[in-house]
């Protein structure tokens, strides 16, 4: 039997913290080759913490980063050779030529002269700029300068590619254009990372998501899972001094329940949905006889999570 496939990015405990400030909290998380993966969470979360240590530019505090295998920390070179990295953020040379740009990279990245012409067309054509060559980059559109920073890091023809929320600041079509490129790269047989803020961008594009909130793994999984987690309901826990199990009786007919059951000395409740006001739970017992002496919901669930999340608040 053949050994299982290298992950590409695979992340044990990694911490990254900027004085007491802990950006970056213990985060495990496995992206396998091949996979156009969603990286989710608020401003500030630490997106782009995890993506500069991935890119060997920023040290974890702790913990470990591997792309490809490769210790980000003790293996850099390697792993700066087999990564592509956009930042949030990057420099546009205005006065530059669309091919004088790409050119220049290609010679940092040491593409032999006669090779680079060609290297150049073939990420133009790529990223669908090919009739932009002589253009000054100043006059290129957001959307287009978008698609020239991702031609730059194609330039070495990386295996994976770590993509700092490629798509803000784009207009509807222009992020459509950038999708498209996107599942393209996939179909290469990249790997892709893309961060971005808001989970409905990415829940079409990718296979998998994870998403972050203050530092902290919430989700990773196929992005079925996040829907499923979010659809479920509200978890209400409450304490009866009375018969716990004829508590529990009372509560599993009701219509607004998903489930009761007994759990470290409460009950615990799951409700069939979010809009359901929980007063319900404390009528149904208290009508029934029961003697309710606390009723608590659960501190921000996956479900809060995602729709913070998904509404892209701030924090
Ligand atoms: N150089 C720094 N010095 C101090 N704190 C920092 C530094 N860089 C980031 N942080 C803090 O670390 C936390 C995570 O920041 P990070 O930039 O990784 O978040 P993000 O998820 O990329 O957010 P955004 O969506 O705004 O880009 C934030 O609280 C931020 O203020
Ligand atoms: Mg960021």
């Amino acid at each position: 039997m053949s050994a299982p496939p290298l992950p590409a990015v695979q992340t044990l405990g990694l911490t990254r913290s900027y004085g007491s400030m802990v950006a970056l909290n213990t985060l495990d998380l496995t992206i396998n080759q091949g996979d156009l993966f969603g990286f989710i969470g608020s401003n500030g979360a630490g997106k782009t913490t995890t993506l500069r240590i991935l890119a060997t530019f920023l040290a974890p505090s702790a913990g470990q980063a591997l792309v490809l295998g490769h210790d980000v920390v003790r293996d850099a070179d390697a792993v700066r050779h087999v990564i592509g990295y956009m930042p949030d953020f990057f420099g546009v040379y205005k006065d530059m030529e669309v091919t004088e740009y790409l050119d220049f990279f290609g010679a940092c990245y040491k593409i032999p002269t006669a090779q680079r012409e060609k290297t150049v067309n073939d990420v133009l054509e790529l990223v669908g700029l090919s009739e932009k060559k002589g253009a000054l980059i100043g006059a290129l559109s957001r959307g287009m300068q978008q698609r020239l920073g991702l031609a730059r890091v194609l330039i070495h023809d990386p295996k994976v590619l770590l993509l700092d929320e490629p798509a803000s600041g784009l207009d509807p079509r222009a992020r459509i254009e950038m999708m498209a490129i996107l599942q393209e790269l996939q179909r290469m047989g990249k790997t892709i990372i893309i961060s971005s803020h808001i989970l409905s961008e990415l829940q079409t594009l990718c296979n998998r998501v994870a998403i972050i909130e203050r530092g902290k793994l919430i989700y990773a999984g196929p992005v079925q899972g996040v829907r499923d987690h979010a659809s479920s309901g509200r978890v209400i826990w409450v304490k009866v001094s009375s018969d716990q199990d004829r508590a529990i009786e009372l509560l599993k007919v009701r219509p607004e329940v998903s489930a009761a059951e007994s759990e470290d000395g409460h009950i615990k409740i799951t409700l069939v949905n979010h809009d359901i006001d929980h007063s319900v739970i404390a009528e149904t017992l208290v009508h029934g006889g029961a003697k309710l002496t606390e009723l608590r919901e659960d501190e921000l669930g996956l479900e809060e999570v995602f729709l913070r999340v998904t509404r892209g608040d701030t924090q």
